[in-house]
């Protein structure tokens, strides 16, 4: 029997984390649906960002794209945001990540649109979150490391941008689930909020299993 885990929310939230450990605790395969959108993006950087050139890089989109270097700096993030609003190119990536939600081995799918588009039935669904500036600091100690031209200001308005760009979309927005549980990660330790999401995914699956 298939079990779907759902997490949503904004960049740097803490959702990547605590979906890596929830998919490690339960033995639940992990599908982080940003990676999807960051990979088109990026190849749209060379290849040019109209809706017909994003569209076919979707449709067209391998597993070796996913191992592409740098998805995680800025600049791709951005290109992200950029091309996950034409509607053509979620439609391309819909069919993957829902397949993906079904395996039997159970799944957790992290994104913004998890609960509310791609698994509106999942077992559980959470909406992670964290004030800008939290989020904005987590973000700049990351990427620094890579980048030393970076300022915290810079990522601070990068994320804010991408932040009204997602949830501000017409399609799939960023939005919590009527039914998502609501997790501020703002003054909570990582270990913390894990420790609660796992609490909550257990008794869903333990009152699955009684039934
Ligand atoms: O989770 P992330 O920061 O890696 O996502 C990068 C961008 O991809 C994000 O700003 C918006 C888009 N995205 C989306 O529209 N829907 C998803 N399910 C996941 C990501």
């Amino acid at each position: 029997m298939s079990f779907t885990v759902a997490i949503d929310g904004p960049a740097a939230s803490g959702k990547g984390t605590i979906s890596r450990a929830i998919a490690e605790h339960f033995g639940f395969a992990h599908l982080d649906t940003g990676l999807l959108y960051r990979a088109v993006g990026n190849k749209t950087l060379t290849q040019g960002d109209s809706p017909e050139i994003a569209t076919k890089l979707a449709q067209e989109l391998t597993a070796d794209d996913l191992n592409a270097d740098d998805l995680r700096s800025a600049e791709v993030a951005q290109a992200a945001s950029k091309i996950a609003v034409i509607p053509q190119v979620r439609t391309a990536l819909v069919a993957f990540q829902k397949t993906f939600a079904k395996q039997p081995s159970g799944a957790v799918l992290d994104g913004r649109d998890i609960g509310t588009v791609i698994c509106p039935d999942a077992d559980v669904k959470l909406f992670v979150t964290a004030s800008a500036q939290v989020r904005a600091r987590r973000r700049y100690a990351e990427l620094s490391i890579k980048d030393n031209s970076i300022t915290p200001e810079q990522v601070l308005a990068d994320i804010k941008l991408r932040d009204a760009r997602d949830a501000g979309r017409d399609i799939a927005p960023m939005i919590a689930a009527p039914d998502a549980h609501l997790i501020d990660t703002s003054n909570m330790k990582i270990a913390e909020a894990i420790a609660a999401v796992i609490a909550i995914i257990k008794a869903r699956h333990d009152q699955n299993h009684s039934v």
